[in-house]
């Protein structure tokens, strides 16, 4: 039998991230009563009147009215291959325009097998040499990071505070990353809710952001998967939005305002590229084409559902958004309310010094213990106390976050959050003892 080595694989299997995520699914497996506040998943309550044939109705009858198309072509079109920007880009680039002020033309847009490939699509894209760095967020999402290492780019880890991404530790990495012959080619920020760290970055930091991205020659990341679950009204502009300069290619996904099993994302990436005899094409060209090397295209029939889905809310990604944003607002108020009862009022856990974050949307809550929050202590909590989290350490990029957990309130209901804070209230009384 042949025996593959280990070590003569990319390194990128190494990625201690997965080994954290394939650690925390066993578990999950093993304890499968357990309370879970580590699945970073979408809720989906709203689906109840999910109907497949319906949305796929609905984006043929457009396809049809919109295109001049006839029944036949229209089934075609969702039957076959198609074309490696994608299907339903005008929609997609007519609801940016309506509901985010982004106003790019529809082939500015390429619809991924979710954010996920528009991220490395875009890192493949932009990357060429070994000097060319991407700048993180640290905490950060892995679906960054581990695609950075999937294609050998370096990672320079920017610090945050309790409102997002240091804009003077950004400048001060950028200038001594340069003085070394490299340079940070491009920076990952999620700007709204981040995944793991819930924060947000003000509007000043936003435009303070894109003026550094404009002095030292950045592009920007712009990775906006849970803007949509801010309160209606407390909205800030994207960063896509505020660019002047063309600065930013903008990430999205419909993976938590619609429905993840339909892998659909988009990057939105409007900069011209020169060429050596001067004539110029758009990034997204270029994403395009690289597309047709990964995914060929997005599945049709999947891009028809979120069409249909997109049609069935008058276009709009925002009046898509509103109705989930309520039930994660109202998933988020019950976990802060829960550990303000259990963990910091009167029945509080003796000695417990635990605090968090209070972020105003997104997925996640940011809780500091006062232990080393390893593997370990997950098995004693999931197996004891039957609750479990996410240990943030894998989310630092430079080794610090040991004692952090992220709790996510996306999948539970209500009842459960409740439950699962005095399960956790429990754990962390165990731990003062
Ligand atoms: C910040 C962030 N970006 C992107 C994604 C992935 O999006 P998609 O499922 O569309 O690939 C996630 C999913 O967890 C996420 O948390």
């Amino acid at each position: 039998v042949l025996e593959l080595n280990r070590a003569e694989l990319h390194r990128s299997v190494a990625d201690p991230v997965l080994g954290s995520v394939s650690f925390l699914n066993e578990v999950m497996s093993r304890y499968p009563d357990a309370i879970s506040f580590a699945p970073g998943a979408p809720n989906l309550v709203h689906l109840g009147d999910f109907d497949i044939s319906r949305l796929t109705e609905r984006y043929v009858a457009h396809l049809e009215a919109d295109r001049g198309l006839s029944d036949a072509q229209a089934r075609r079109l969702l039957y076959e291959y198609g074309p490696s920007r994608g299907l339903i880009n005008d929609l997609v680039a007519r609801a940016l325009r309506a509901d985010h002020g982004i106003d790019v033309p529809d082939d500015a847009v390429v619809i991924t097998v979710g954010a996920q490939e528009a991220m490395l699509l875009t890192l493949r894209a932009l990357f060429s040499s070994p000097a060319d760095l991407l700048g993180v967020v640290t905490p950060s999402f892995p679906g960054i990071t581990g695609a950075a290492r999937l294609l050998d780019i370096g990672i320079v880890p920017i610090r945050e505070d309790a409102d997002g991404l240091d804009i003077g530790a950004l400048l001060e990495r950028c200038r001594s990353v340069r003085s070394g012959g490299q340079r940070i080619r491009a920076l990952y920020v999620a700007p709204d809710f981040a995944n793991p760290s819930g924060t947000l970055l003000s509007l000043d930091r936003r435009r303070a952001l894109l003026d550094v991205a404009e002095h030292e020659d950045l592009l920007l990341l712009e990775d906006n998967v849970y803007g949509f679950t801010a309160l209606p009204g407390n909205r800030l502009p994207t960063l896509k939005a505020l660019d002047r300069g063309d600065r930013v290619v903008y990430l999205g996904s419909f993976a938590k305002i619609c429905l993840p099993g339909a892998r659909v994302g988009f990057a939105v990436a409007d900069q011209r590229v020169r060429d050596a005899d001067g004539t110029s094409r758009i990034l997204a060209d270029e994403l395009a084409a690289l597309k047709t090397m990964t995914t060929v295209n997005t599945s049709p029939l999947c891009q028809a559902v979120i069409g249909g889905m997109l049609l069935e809310h008058g276009g709009s990604l925002s009046l898509l958004g509103e109705v989930k944003a309520s039930v994660y607002q109202r998933n988020l108020s019950s976990l802060l309310d829960a550990l303000d009862r259990r963990l910091a009022g009167p029945g509080a856990a003796p000695g417990s010094l635990v605090t968090w974050n209070r972020p105003g949307g997104g997925f996640f809550v940011r809780l500091k213990l006062t232990v080393p929050a390893d593997e370990k202590l997950l098995d004693i909590s999931a197996s004891e106390f039957g609750v479990l989290w996410t240990p943030m350490a894998p989310f630092h990029l430079d080794g610090s976050g040991r004692e952090e957990i992220r709790l996510s309130c996306s999948y539970l209901d209500p009842e459960q959050i409740e439950e699962g804070v005095v399960r956790l209230a429990a754990f962390i009384r165990s731990l003062a003892g």
